[in-house]
């Protein structure tokens, strides 16, 4: 198996960039912001309840998104591994998904941070509230707020996957093309070691 973490805030390109990972890699992607906005789309329980968050910007209670998470991976048993994109994003999600690979009998192998300045995030966001029709990236006091939270909720989880020798960063600013093969060679690399220890 390969799991992997896609790390970085906001509109630093882990959704688009997961996508093209899937197709080579073979994982299943679990975007936990994409699955609360099926929900919300389908005005389920769960929908309303993380609608109330999602829309000042604030994280949805722990419990709640680790317990969505959880069905998502069990609801996948034949996955060659995943990649998971926008979670986790505190420490008790990282907490909660190392306990959930250890009952799968696996863990996750790597922890990749896309690294894009601020104004480009910005930028980013705009340009995708203009196509997406996501009211929370649609106004600046609650993408202002989420970048906040991915400073002082998320960024954490980064140094927690570090302590375990799993976190690396690389530059998300460029092209979409250029980021991909950046991810790539990162991967390729930790499938590589990973075989050599006999651990994949
Ligand atoms: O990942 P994405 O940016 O699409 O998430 C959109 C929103 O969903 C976040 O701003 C947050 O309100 C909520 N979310 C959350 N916890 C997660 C993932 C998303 O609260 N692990
Ligand atoms: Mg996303």
């Amino acid at each position: 198996m390969l799991n992997l973490i896609l790390f970085g805030p906001p509109g630093s390109g882990k959704g688009t960039q997961a996508l093209r990972l899937i197709d080579r890699y073979h994982l299943v992607h679990i975007s936990t912001g994409d699955l609360f906005r099926q929900e919300m789309g389908r005005e389920t329980p769960l929908g309303k309840e993380a609608k109330a968050y999602i829309s000042r910007g604030e994280l949805v209670p722990d419990h709640i998104t680790i317990g969505m998470l959880r069905n998502k991976v069990n609801a996948h048993p034949e996955a060659e591994g995943f990649i998971f994109d926008g979670f986790p994003r505190t420490l008790a999600q990282a907490e909660a998904l190392d306990q959930l690979m250890a009952e799968e009998g696996t863990t996750i192998h790597l922890l990749i941070a896309l690294d894009v300045d601020d104004e480009e995030i910005v930028r980013r966001i705009r340009g995708r509230a203009a196509i997406s029709g996501r009211a929370d990236d649609a106004n600046d006091t609650v993408v202002r707020n989420r970048l906040a939270v991915y400073k002082n909720e998320t960024a954490p989880v980064f140094d927690y996957y570090a302590k375990q020798g799993k976190s690396h960063r690389i530059d998300g600013m460029g092209s979409v093309e250029e980021i991909f093969q950046r991810l790539c060679t990162l991967i390729d690399q930790t499938i590589h070691s990973l075989k050599k220890g006999a651990l994949i």
